[in-house]
């Protein structure tokens, strides 16, 4: 049977990594591409000579050529600029969205059938540059941050509970910013909801902590933005895609009318399989999660309408 192939756009902190993860999972034959001459190739070259040490057998490729990619079962993209301290998000707009639209334009068309996973921020505009320079539906373009965002969530809600993180779920909807909306009714221990296991203002302080948690990091490292989470969440969805696993996961997806949202990309709980995108899950929200989603679908919108025409 021949072995999955997967791309990595982007040889920097979250793609470096993500290549990392799924090389040593034996998920797939891992091509890191980046604009970079001999960066993705050195990093390649070094992940291969851990192989051994690491007992796996998937081939690892550093190219700056996209020639190299073709064929690919996914593309993962997290090529652009990351934020600096002081900087939002959507500061990125413009830069990332001539660096997506070209290195997506450049990958589908040498990997037609791919599915594309989105990591670049402004994360939901990034996937509507991706979406229009592939040609894809929307089955096969989605975006990663719903899951780190959830694992953000999780790690505080079992830090402040003192339980393992593996019985904690948690679900994060709406936009990849600070509107993003923690949905604490649907958080759970072990299948009870944290809001019977915690007072509102802990609640809400968990929710804060989650809505800044990429700023938190950025703070921290002050000469860029998390990778190792981002990577890890991303992992989350190569595996679930590509083992055909039917995961439950928040992803940015173009809704076409679930939600009561059209034509825009927003997180939100889909089905995750081999064919990317099988099923958006929909939930019932509160009037009170109706306001908070409206409002990061908003911010959503805002900011596709000011990417560059
Ligand atoms: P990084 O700076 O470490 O890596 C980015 C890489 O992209 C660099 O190696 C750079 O040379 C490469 N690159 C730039 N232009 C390129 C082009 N035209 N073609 C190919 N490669 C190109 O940044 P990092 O930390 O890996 O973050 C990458 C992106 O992911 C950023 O936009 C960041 O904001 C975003 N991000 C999104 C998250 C999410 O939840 N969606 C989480 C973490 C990061
Ligand atoms: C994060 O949430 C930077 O979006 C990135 O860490």
């Amino acid at each position: 049977m021949a072995r999955n192939k997967v791309t990595v756009i982007g040889a920097g902190n979250v793609g470096a990594t993500t290549a990392q993860r799924i090389a040593e999972a034996g998920l797939a034959d891992v091509v890191l591409v980046d604009i970079v001459e001999g960066l993705p190739q050195g990093k390649g070259l070094d992940l291969a000579e851990a192989a051994p040490v690491v007992g796996h057998d998937a081939a690892i490729l550093g190219t700056n050529d996209y020639a190299d990619t073709a064929g690919s079962d996914i593309i993962v993209v997290t090529s652009g600029i990351p934020r600096k301290p002081g900087m939002s998000r959507d500061d990125l707009i413009a830069t990332n969205a001539g660096i997506v639209g070209g290195v997506v334009k450049s990958a589908a068309a040498v990997s037609p059938d791919a599915i594309i996973i989105v990591v670049t921020n402004p994360l939901d505009v990034m996937c509507h540059v991706a979406m229009q320079a592939s040609g894809f539906p929307r089955e096969r373009v989605l975006g990663m941050a719903g899951v780190l965002d959830s694992a953000r969530f999780r790690t505080f809600i079992a830090r402040e509970l003192g339980v393992s993180v593996v019985d904690v779920h948690a679900f994060v909807l709406g936009g990849h910013g600070d509107t993003m909306v923690p949905l604490s009714r649907y958080s759970t221990v072990a299948g009870v909801p944290i809001t019977e296991l915690l007072p509102p203002d802990r609640v809400k302080a968990l929710e804060d902590r989650t809505a800044n948690g990429g700023a938190e990091i950025v703070g921290l490292l002050k000469t860029g933005s998390a990778f190792y989470a981002p990577a890890a969440s991303t992992f989350e969805m190569v595996d679930a895609i590509l083992r055909d696993r039917k995961r439950v996961l928040p992803c940015a997806t173009y809704l076409t009318g679930e939600f009561g949202v059209d034509g825009l990309y927003v997180g939100v709980p889909v089905v995750l399989g081999r064919g990317g995108l099988e099923r958006v899950f929909e939930i019932e929200l509160t009037a009170e999660e109706r306001v908070a989603f409206d409002k990061s679908v908003n911010a959503v919108r805002e900011l596709v309408a000011a990417l560059p025409a």
